[in-house]
C-alpha cells in the first residue's frame, strides 16, 4: 500500500468511527436544570451567544465549501455533509435553547451569505491545483476552529462547575466538547496528507493567504471581532499579560505552525494568529458595552 493510500484509508476509517461513535446528541439526554440562570447569563451569556451562532452557521459553511471546492474528494464531502454538519447543528440547537432559558434572545445565524471572495476562489478552484490550495486552507481553518472550540468548551465546563451548575455542565457542555476533538483529528490527518503533496508555489500561496486572512473562528466583521474579544475575556483567556494570548495562539495553531513554518529554522514563528486575538481583545476593551448591547438586540 502506498503512503497516499494509507493516509486515505486512515481518513476513511476515522470518518466511519466518528459517524458510528458520535451520532448527533439526542435532545432527550439534555438536562437544562439550573440553580441560578441569571448568574449563568451574567457570567457566560456572551459565550453561549457566540458559540450557538458559530455552531448553527455550519449550515452556511457547507454552502461555502460547496462553492470553494467544486470537485472535492468524496471523503471530504462525506465528512462535512453527513457527519460534521449534523453534529455541529445539534450543538447549535442545544446551546441556543440554553441561552433562551437564561433569558437571552435566540441566535440569529447567517445561514445563506457566501462572500464574493469565496465564490471567486471557487471559480478559480475549477483548476485542480488551485482547489488543492483551497482545500489546504479549509483544513487549516478547520484545525484552528476545532481547537478553539475544545478550549472554549473546556473553560466553559470548568466555569459552570465552579458556579455549581452541574446539570448543564455535564449534559450540555461535556457531550458537545467530547465531539470536537474528532473534528480536529480529521483536519489534522487531511492537512498532513495534503501538505506533502503540494508544490512549492502552492505552499507559498497557502502561507501568504493564511498570513493575510487569518481570523478567529466566527469573526467576519468588526462587530463579531468585538464579540470574540468579549468571549476571550469571559473565558479567562485574557489575563492582562501578553504571554497568555501567545500561549492561547500557540495552542490554537500548533500544527499549522509545525506544517507551514517549522522549516524556517532560526526564523521567528509568524505572529498572525496571536495578532488576530490581540486585535479582538483590544476591540472588546474599547467596546465594553457590547454585552448589554448583545443581550438587548
Ligand atoms: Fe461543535
Ligand atoms: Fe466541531
Amino acid at each position: 500500500m502506498s503512503g497516499l493510500d494509507a493516509a486515505e484509508r486512515r481518513l476513511a476509517d476515522h470518518v466511519a468511527r466518528q459517524a458510528d461513535e458520535h451520532p448527533p446528541i439526542e435532545l432527550g439526554t439534555v438536562d437544562y436544570t439550573m440553580a441560578r440562570p441569571g448568574l449563568v447569563a451574567d457570567r457566560f451569556g456572551p459565550v453561549l451567544t457566540y458559540m450557538s451562532r458559530v455552531e448553527l452557521e455550519v449550515e452556511r459553511n457547507v454552502l461555502e465549501l460547496n462553492a470553494v471546492l467544486p470537485d472535492p474528494p468524496e471523503i471530504d464531502r462525506h465528512f462535512y455533509a453527513d457527519v460534521w454538519l449534523p453534529q455541529e447543528t445539534q450543538h447549535g440547537v442545544i446551546l441556543d435553547k440554553l441561552q433562551t432559558l437564561i433569558g437571552l434572545p435566540a441566535a440569529e445565524p447567517d445561514l445563506t451569505t457566501v462572500s464574493f471572495k469565496l465564490r471567486l476562489l471557487g471559480a478559480l478552484g475549477r483548476i485542480g491545483a488551485v482547489q488543492d490550495v483551497s482545500r489546504m486552507l479549509y483544513y487549516l481553518t478547520g484545525m484552528a476552529t476545532e481547537r478553539s472550540a475544545v478550549l472554549a468548551y473546556s473553560d466553559l465546563h470548568g466555569g459552570l462547575l465552579r458556579l455549581g451548575e452541574r446539570a448543564i455542565a455535564k449534559t450540555v457542555i461535556a457531550p458537545i466538547r467530547r465531539q470536537e476533538p474528532g473534528h480536529f483529528a480529521y483536519y489534522q490527518i487531511a492537512a498532513r496528507g495534503l501538505w506533502g503533496q503540494l508544490g512549492s508555489w502552492q505552499k507559498w500561496l497557502v502561507r501568504t493567504l493564511r498570513r493575510k486572512t487569518f481570523a478567529p473562528v466566527g469573526v467576519g466583521n468588526d462587530h463579531q471581532r468585538i464579540h470574540f474579544g468579549t468571549v476571550m475575556r469571559k473565558l479567562g483567556v485574557a489575563t492582562g499579560d501578553d504571554s497568555a494570548v501567545a500561549r492561547y495562539a500557540e495552542q490554537v495553531a500548533r500544527i499549522e505552525y509545525e506544517l507551514l513554518w517549522a522549516h524556517r529554522n532560526g526564523l521567528r514563528v509568524p505572529t498572525y494568529v496571536a495578532d488576530a486575538f490581540h486585535r479582538a481583545l483590544e476591540a472588546a476593551v474599547e467596546q465594553p458595552k457590547l454585552e448589554s448591547a448583545e443581550n438587548a438586540s
